[in-house]
Protein backbone atom coordinates (compact mmCIF):
# COMPACT_ATOMS: atom_id res chain seq x y z
CA UNK A 1 0.00 0.00 0.00
CA UNK A 2 1.36 3.55 -0.84
CA UNK A 3 3.31 5.01 2.40
CA UNK A 4 4.19 8.27 1.23
CA UNK A 5 7.58 9.14 2.81
CA UNK A 6 6.98 6.84 5.91
CA UNK A 7 9.96 4.75 7.41
CA UNK A 8 7.35 1.61 8.70
CA UNK A 9 9.37 -0.07 11.15
CA UNK A 10 7.16 -1.10 13.56
CA UNK A 11 6.64 -4.72 11.82
CA UNK A 12 6.74 -6.64 15.27
CA UNK A 13 3.44 -4.72 15.82
CA UNK A 14 1.69 -5.66 13.04
CA UNK A 15 2.98 -6.54 9.33
CA UNK A 16 2.91 -4.22 6.28
CA UNK A 17 -0.22 -4.81 4.54
CA UNK A 18 1.32 -6.70 1.23
CA UNK A 19 -0.40 -5.33 -2.15
CA UNK A 20 -1.09 -9.37 -2.91
CA UNK A 21 -2.82 -10.13 0.31
CA UNK A 22 -5.07 -6.51 0.36
CA UNK A 23 -5.92 -7.49 -3.35
CA UNK A 24 -6.99 -10.93 -2.00
CA UNK A 25 -8.91 -10.13 0.63
CA UNK A 26 -11.03 -7.46 -1.45
CA UNK A 27 -11.30 -10.20 -4.07
CA UNK A 28 -13.10 -12.97 -1.29
CA UNK A 29 -15.05 -9.80 -0.14
CA UNK A 30 -16.68 -9.21 -3.66
CA UNK A 31 -17.28 -13.09 -4.00
CA UNK A 32 -19.04 -12.86 -0.54
CA UNK A 33 -21.31 -10.25 -1.60
CA UNK A 34 -23.35 -12.78 -4.03
CA UNK A 35 -23.42 -15.42 -1.29
CA UNK A 36 -26.01 -17.20 -4.11
CA UNK A 37 -23.24 -17.95 -5.88
CA UNK A 38 -20.17 -20.91 -5.25
CA UNK A 39 -16.90 -19.31 -4.09
CA UNK A 40 -13.92 -19.69 -5.92
CA UNK A 41 -12.69 -22.13 -3.51
CA UNK A 42 -14.62 -23.35 -0.40
CA UNK A 43 -13.43 -22.38 2.58
CA UNK A 44 -12.50 -25.70 4.22
CA UNK A 45 -10.56 -25.79 1.15
CA UNK A 46 -8.68 -23.12 1.36
CA UNK A 47 -7.59 -23.57 5.55
CA UNK A 48 -6.26 -27.38 4.16
CA UNK A 49 -4.33 -25.31 1.42
CA UNK A 50 -3.32 -22.55 4.00
CA UNK A 51 -2.31 -25.38 6.62
CA UNK A 52 0.12 -27.03 4.01
CA UNK A 53 1.81 -23.47 3.78
CA UNK A 54 2.28 -23.31 7.59
CA UNK A 55 3.47 -26.64 7.90
CA UNK A 56 5.75 -25.99 5.66
CA UNK A 57 7.46 -23.61 7.72
CA UNK A 58 7.47 -26.20 10.23
CA UNK A 59 8.01 -29.96 9.97
CA UNK A 60 6.39 -30.29 6.61
CA UNK A 61 3.28 -32.31 8.36
CA UNK A 62 -0.03 -30.25 7.92
CA UNK A 63 -1.91 -32.82 10.20
CA UNK A 64 -0.09 -31.27 12.88
CA UNK A 65 -1.40 -27.64 12.44
CA UNK A 66 -4.69 -26.52 14.25
CA UNK A 67 -6.15 -22.87 12.88
CA UNK A 68 -6.86 -21.00 16.05
CA UNK A 69 -7.93 -17.30 16.27
CA UNK A 70 -5.05 -16.04 18.36
CA UNK A 71 -2.04 -17.43 20.15
CA UNK A 72 -3.47 -17.22 23.65
CA UNK A 73 -6.08 -19.51 22.45
CA UNK A 74 -3.57 -21.66 21.54
CA UNK A 75 -1.38 -21.64 24.56
CA UNK A 76 -4.62 -21.80 27.05
CA UNK A 77 -4.89 -25.08 24.83
CA UNK A 78 -1.46 -26.37 26.01
CA UNK A 79 -2.39 -24.98 29.13
CA UNK A 80 -5.47 -27.22 29.20
CA UNK A 81 -3.67 -30.58 28.46
CA UNK A 82 -0.02 -30.87 30.12
CA UNK A 83 -0.29 -32.19 33.28
CA UNK A 84 0.67 -30.15 36.19
CA UNK A 85 0.41 -30.52 39.71
CA UNK A 86 0.72 -29.00 42.97
CA UNK A 87 4.13 -27.30 43.58
CA UNK A 88 4.91 -28.26 40.06
CA UNK A 89 7.04 -25.17 38.56
CA UNK A 90 6.32 -23.26 35.02
CA UNK A 91 9.26 -21.28 33.96
CA UNK A 92 8.78 -18.33 31.80
CA UNK A 93 10.44 -15.18 31.21
CA UNK A 94 9.96 -12.37 33.02
CA UNK A 95 7.94 -9.52 30.85
CA UNK A 96 7.50 -12.10 28.39
CA UNK A 97 4.15 -11.07 25.99
CA UNK A 98 0.89 -11.69 28.49
CA UNK A 99 -0.86 -14.53 25.85
CA UNK A 100 2.23 -16.68 26.86
CA UNK A 101 1.93 -15.72 30.44
CA UNK A 102 -2.11 -15.53 31.36
CA UNK A 103 -2.50 -19.14 30.47
CA UNK A 104 0.04 -20.26 33.00
CA UNK A 105 -1.01 -17.62 35.78
CA UNK A 106 -4.18 -19.19 35.56
CA UNK A 107 -3.19 -22.93 35.41
CA UNK A 108 -1.13 -22.47 37.53
CA UNK A 109 -3.79 -20.88 40.54
CA UNK A 110 -5.78 -24.42 38.98
CA UNK A 111 -3.24 -26.47 40.17
CA UNK A 112 -1.56 -25.40 43.32
CA UNK A 113 1.78 -24.81 41.21
CA UNK A 114 4.13 -22.23 41.18
CA UNK A 115 4.96 -19.54 38.24
CA UNK A 116 9.03 -19.19 38.13
CA UNK A 117 9.67 -15.67 36.03
CA UNK A 118 13.72 -15.57 34.51
CA UNK A 119 14.89 -12.62 34.70
CA UNK A 120 17.23 -10.73 32.10
CA UNK A 121 20.76 -12.47 32.23
CA UNK A 122 23.78 -10.31 32.05
CA UNK A 123 24.44 -7.68 28.96
CA UNK A 124 21.13 -9.06 27.75
CA UNK A 125 21.64 -13.12 27.61
CA UNK A 126 17.97 -14.85 28.03
CA UNK A 127 20.00 -17.90 26.18
CA UNK A 128 22.25 -18.36 29.67
CA UNK A 129 19.62 -17.01 31.92
CA UNK A 130 17.24 -19.88 31.15
CA UNK A 131 20.73 -22.16 30.87
CA UNK A 132 20.70 -21.09 34.61
CA UNK A 133 17.29 -21.62 36.10
CA UNK A 134 17.36 -24.86 34.66
CA UNK A 135 20.51 -25.61 36.02
CA UNK A 136 20.08 -23.79 39.69
CA UNK A 137 16.23 -23.30 40.04
CA UNK A 138 13.66 -25.22 41.25
CA UNK A 139 12.87 -28.09 38.10
CA UNK A 140 10.18 -27.29 36.36
CA UNK A 141 7.51 -29.41 34.45
CA UNK A 142 6.53 -26.75 31.90
CA UNK A 143 8.72 -24.31 30.31
CA UNK A 144 7.20 -21.74 28.26
CA UNK A 145 8.92 -19.30 25.98
CA UNK A 146 9.36 -17.36 23.24
CA UNK A 147 11.89 -17.69 20.12
CA UNK A 148 12.26 -13.81 20.25
CA UNK A 149 11.57 -11.28 22.77
CA UNK A 150 8.53 -9.13 21.85
CA UNK A 151 10.01 -5.86 23.28
CA UNK A 152 13.72 -6.12 22.28
CA UNK A 153 14.16 -8.37 19.98
CA UNK A 154 16.30 -10.56 21.88
CA UNK A 155 17.52 -14.04 20.67
CA UNK A 156 16.63 -17.13 22.21
CA UNK A 157 19.43 -20.10 21.63
CA UNK A 158 16.06 -23.21 21.34
CA UNK A 159 19.07 -25.14 19.48
CA UNK A 160 20.99 -24.65 23.40
CA UNK A 161 17.97 -24.47 25.77
CA UNK A 162 15.62 -27.55 24.06
CA UNK A 163 17.85 -30.66 24.50
CA UNK A 164 18.33 -29.09 28.57
CA UNK A 165 14.26 -28.91 28.72
CA UNK A 166 13.72 -32.33 27.20
CA UNK A 167 17.03 -33.65 29.72
CA UNK A 168 14.82 -32.73 32.68
CA UNK A 169 11.51 -34.23 31.19
CA UNK A 170 10.09 -31.25 31.39
CA UNK A 171 7.30 -29.94 28.67
CA UNK A 172 8.52 -27.59 26.16
CA UNK A 173 6.03 -24.88 24.75
CA UNK A 174 6.80 -22.44 22.19
CA UNK A 175 5.47 -19.03 21.73
CA UNK A 176 6.64 -18.28 17.93
CA UNK A 177 4.40 -15.34 17.22
CA UNK A 178 7.69 -13.01 16.85
CA UNK A 179 9.90 -15.30 14.79
CA UNK A 180 8.07 -17.79 12.67
CA UNK A 181 7.76 -16.00 8.57
CA UNK A 182 11.41 -14.27 9.38
CA UNK A 183 13.55 -17.23 11.18
CA UNK A 184 13.89 -20.45 10.50
CA UNK A 185 11.79 -22.91 13.05
CA UNK A 186 13.90 -26.40 13.82
CA UNK A 187 10.45 -27.79 15.37
CA UNK A 188 12.45 -32.10 14.69
CA UNK A 189 15.16 -30.49 17.03
CA UNK A 190 13.40 -28.72 19.50
CA UNK A 191 10.53 -31.27 19.63
CA UNK A 192 8.29 -28.82 21.95
CA UNK A 193 4.92 -30.17 23.00
CA UNK A 194 2.88 -27.19 21.82
CA UNK A 195 4.18 -24.21 19.62
CA UNK A 196 2.05 -21.12 18.42
CA UNK A 197 2.29 -17.85 16.32
CA UNK A 198 -0.03 -15.02 15.58
CA UNK A 199 -0.56 -14.98 11.31
CA UNK A 200 -0.47 -11.23 11.24
CA UNK A 201 2.79 -10.27 11.83
CA UNK A 202 6.30 -11.98 10.40
CA UNK A 203 3.27 -14.25 8.41
CA UNK A 204 2.21 -11.14 6.54
CA UNK A 205 -1.59 -12.12 7.56
CA UNK A 206 -4.61 -10.73 8.76
CA UNK A 207 -5.56 -10.53 12.67
CA UNK A 208 -7.86 -13.38 14.00
CA UNK A 209 -6.40 -16.48 12.10
CA UNK A 210 -3.33 -18.03 13.96
CA UNK A 211 -1.57 -21.53 14.15
CA UNK A 212 -0.74 -24.50 16.91
CA UNK A 213 1.72 -26.94 15.95
CA UNK A 214 1.17 -29.98 18.28
CA UNK A 215 3.33 -32.84 18.97
CA UNK A 216 1.81 -36.61 18.21
CA UNK A 217 0.82 -37.48 21.33
CA UNK A 218 -1.93 -34.61 21.65
CA UNK A 219 -3.17 -35.19 18.12
CA UNK A 220 -4.63 -37.97 19.31
CA UNK A 221 -5.00 -37.42 23.07
CA UNK A 222 -5.32 -33.76 23.27
CA UNK A 223 -8.57 -32.11 24.58
CA UNK A 224 -10.09 -28.87 22.81
CA UNK A 225 -10.84 -25.96 24.80
CA UNK A 226 -14.14 -25.28 22.91
CA UNK A 227 -16.63 -28.11 21.16
CA UNK A 228 -16.54 -26.63 17.75
CA UNK A 229 -18.57 -29.31 15.54
CA UNK A 230 -15.96 -28.71 12.28
CA UNK A 231 -13.44 -30.19 14.95
CA UNK A 232 -15.61 -33.54 14.19
CA UNK A 233 -15.69 -36.14 11.80
CA UNK A 234 -19.17 -36.49 11.06
CA UNK A 235 -19.38 -36.89 7.06
CA UNK A 236 -21.90 -35.10 5.98
CA UNK A 237 -24.13 -35.44 9.42
CA UNK A 238 -25.08 -32.14 10.66
CA UNK A 239 -27.54 -34.04 12.95
CA UNK A 240 -25.30 -35.42 15.18
CA UNK A 241 -26.70 -38.25 17.61
CA UNK A 242 -27.26 -37.54 21.31
CA UNK A 243 -25.28 -40.40 22.99
CA UNK A 244 -21.87 -40.07 21.31
CA UNK A 245 -20.32 -37.08 19.62
CA UNK A 246 -18.53 -38.01 16.16
CA UNK A 247 -14.80 -38.80 16.40
CA UNK A 248 -12.65 -35.87 16.33
CA UNK A 249 -10.86 -35.24 12.98
CA UNK A 250 -7.15 -36.74 12.51
CA UNK A 251 -4.77 -34.79 13.85
CA UNK A 252 -4.29 -31.71 15.71
CA UNK A 253 -7.32 -30.63 13.82
CA UNK A 254 -9.29 -31.54 16.78
CA UNK A 255 -8.03 -28.15 18.13
CA UNK A 256 -8.92 -26.31 15.39
CA UNK A 257 -11.46 -23.40 16.58
CA UNK A 258 -15.02 -22.48 15.51
CA UNK A 259 -15.46 -19.00 13.28
CA UNK A 260 -12.17 -19.11 11.02
CA UNK A 261 -13.85 -20.40 7.95
CA UNK A 262 -14.21 -16.68 6.67
CA UNK A 263 -12.55 -16.46 3.25
CA UNK A 264 -11.53 -12.76 3.61
CA UNK A 265 -9.21 -13.70 6.22
CA UNK A 266 -8.00 -17.14 4.96
CA UNK A 267 -7.54 -15.47 1.25
CA UNK A 268 -5.39 -12.91 3.02
CA UNK A 269 -3.71 -15.38 5.27
CA UNK A 270 -2.92 -17.62 2.55
CA UNK A 271 -1.49 -14.57 0.32
CA UNK A 272 0.54 -13.67 2.95
CA UNK A 273 2.13 -17.69 3.42
CA UNK A 274 2.66 -17.89 -0.35
CA UNK A 275 4.85 -14.71 -0.37
CA UNK A 276 7.01 -15.91 2.87
CA UNK A 277 7.38 -19.55 0.69
CA UNK A 278 8.11 -17.50 -2.34
CA UNK A 279 10.78 -15.01 -0.42
CA UNK A 280 12.32 -18.18 1.28
CA UNK A 281 12.19 -17.44 5.46
CA UNK A 282 16.08 -17.80 5.65
CA UNK A 283 16.39 -15.36 2.61
CA UNK A 284 14.18 -13.06 4.69
CA UNK A 285 16.12 -13.61 7.65
CA UNK A 286 19.22 -12.68 5.83
CA UNK A 287 18.20 -9.67 4.37
CA UNK A 288 16.62 -8.00 7.78
CA UNK A 289 19.90 -9.44 9.44
CA UNK A 290 21.78 -6.99 6.63
CA UNK A 291 19.15 -4.13 7.97
CA UNK A 292 19.63 -4.53 11.84
CA UNK A 293 23.30 -4.88 11.18
CA UNK A 294 23.23 -1.75 9.17
CA UNK A 295 21.31 0.12 12.38
CA UNK A 296 24.06 -1.23 14.90
CA UNK A 297 26.50 -0.48 12.22
CA UNK A 298 25.27 3.61 11.80
CA UNK A 299 24.38 3.64 15.65
CA UNK A 300 28.36 2.82 16.50
CA UNK A 301 29.65 5.45 13.63
CA UNK A 302 26.96 8.17 15.19
CA UNK A 303 28.54 7.28 18.67
CA UNK A 304 25.72 5.39 20.07
CA UNK A 305 26.85 2.08 20.73
CA UNK A 306 25.25 2.02 24.15
CA UNK A 307 21.95 2.16 22.47
CA UNK A 308 22.06 -1.03 21.13
CA UNK A 309 20.95 -4.04 22.01
CA UNK A 310 22.83 -6.84 22.02
CA UNK A 311 22.00 -10.43 21.01
CA UNK A 312 18.83 -9.10 18.89
CA UNK A 313 17.28 -11.61 16.00
CA UNK A 314 18.19 -10.37 12.88
CA UNK A 315 14.65 -8.81 12.10
CA UNK A 316 14.34 -6.77 15.56
CA UNK A 317 15.90 -5.01 17.72
CA UNK A 318 15.65 -2.06 20.27
CA UNK A 319 17.06 1.68 20.60
CA UNK A 320 17.95 2.11 23.94
CA UNK A 321 18.45 5.69 24.71
CA UNK A 322 19.11 7.36 27.83
CA UNK A 323 15.88 8.25 29.97
CA UNK A 324 15.88 11.96 29.81
CA UNK A 325 16.98 11.54 25.77
CA UNK A 326 13.81 9.33 24.90
CA UNK A 327 10.99 11.79 24.67
CA UNK A 328 13.57 13.58 22.25
CA UNK A 329 14.44 10.95 20.45
CA UNK A 330 10.86 9.44 19.94
CA UNK A 331 9.33 12.85 18.36
CA UNK A 332 12.28 13.63 16.21
CA UNK A 333 11.47 10.26 14.69
CA UNK A 334 7.73 10.98 14.36
CA UNK A 335 8.46 14.26 13.21
CA UNK A 336 10.57 12.80 10.46
CA UNK A 337 7.56 9.88 9.89
CA UNK A 338 9.93 6.87 11.08
CA UNK A 339 7.31 4.77 12.46
CA UNK A 340 8.72 2.76 15.26
CA UNK A 341 7.14 1.21 19.30
CA UNK A 342 7.62 2.82 22.21
CA UNK A 343 7.99 0.55 25.18
CA UNK A 344 9.16 0.27 28.15
CA UNK A 345 12.16 2.54 27.69
CA UNK A 346 12.53 1.14 24.38
CA UNK A 347 12.24 1.97 20.88
CA UNK A 348 11.55 -0.99 18.96
CA UNK A 349 12.81 -1.25 15.45
CA UNK A 350 11.32 -3.92 12.87
CA UNK A 351 11.76 -3.67 8.79
CA UNK A 352 10.72 -5.90 6.47
CA UNK A 353 11.70 -5.44 3.09
CA UNK A 354 10.20 -2.77 2.22
CA UNK A 355 12.92 -1.00 4.12
CA UNK A 356 16.25 -0.50 2.42
CA UNK A 357 19.33 -0.97 4.18
CA UNK A 358 20.45 2.38 3.33
CA UNK A 359 17.34 3.82 5.49
CA UNK A 360 19.48 2.74 8.51
CA UNK A 361 21.98 5.27 8.62
CA UNK A 362 18.96 7.91 8.32
CA UNK A 363 17.45 6.61 11.36
CA UNK A 364 20.75 6.73 13.40
CA UNK A 365 20.96 10.19 12.40
CA UNK A 366 17.72 11.38 13.51
CA UNK A 367 18.52 10.03 16.89
CA UNK A 368 21.79 11.45 16.99
CA UNK A 369 20.89 14.83 16.29
CA UNK A 370 17.73 14.52 18.18
CA UNK A 371 20.00 14.22 21.52
CA UNK A 372 22.02 17.30 20.62
C1 LIG B 1 5.31 -12.78 21.47
C2 LIG B 1 3.87 -12.48 21.16
N1 LIG B 1 2.96 -13.44 21.31
C3 LIG B 1 1.66 -13.23 21.04
C4 LIG B 1 1.22 -11.99 20.60
C5 LIG B 1 -0.25 -11.76 20.31
O1 LIG B 1 -0.99 -12.79 20.82
P1 LIG B 1 -2.58 -12.91 20.72
O2 LIG B 1 -2.85 -13.52 19.38
O3 LIG B 1 -2.92 -13.80 21.84
O4 LIG B 1 -3.14 -11.54 20.85
C6 LIG B 1 2.14 -10.95 20.45
C7 LIG B 1 1.68 -9.61 20.00
O5 LIG B 1 2.39 -8.64 20.02
C8 LIG B 1 3.50 -11.21 20.72
O6 LIG B 1 4.41 -10.26 20.57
Amino acid sequence: MPSGDVLYLACAAMAPRLRAVQAAGLAALDAGAAPWQAPPEPPEAMLERLRGGIAALLDGDSGAIAAVPSASYGLATAARNLPLDAGDVVLVLEGQFPSNLLPWQQRCAERGARLVGVQRGEGGDWTAAVLAALESGPLPRIVALPQVRWDDGALLDLDRIAPRVHDIGAALVLDLSQSLGALPADLARWRPDFAVSVGYKWLLGPVGLAWLWCAPHWRTLGLAIEQHWSARDAGDGWRFPLDDAPLYRAGALRFDAGGLDDPVRLAMAAAGVAQVAAWGVAAIADALGERTRALDAALDAQGLSRWKTPGHAPHITALRPPADQLDAVFAAFQRERIVCTRRYGLLRIAPHLHVEVEDMARVAAVAAAATC
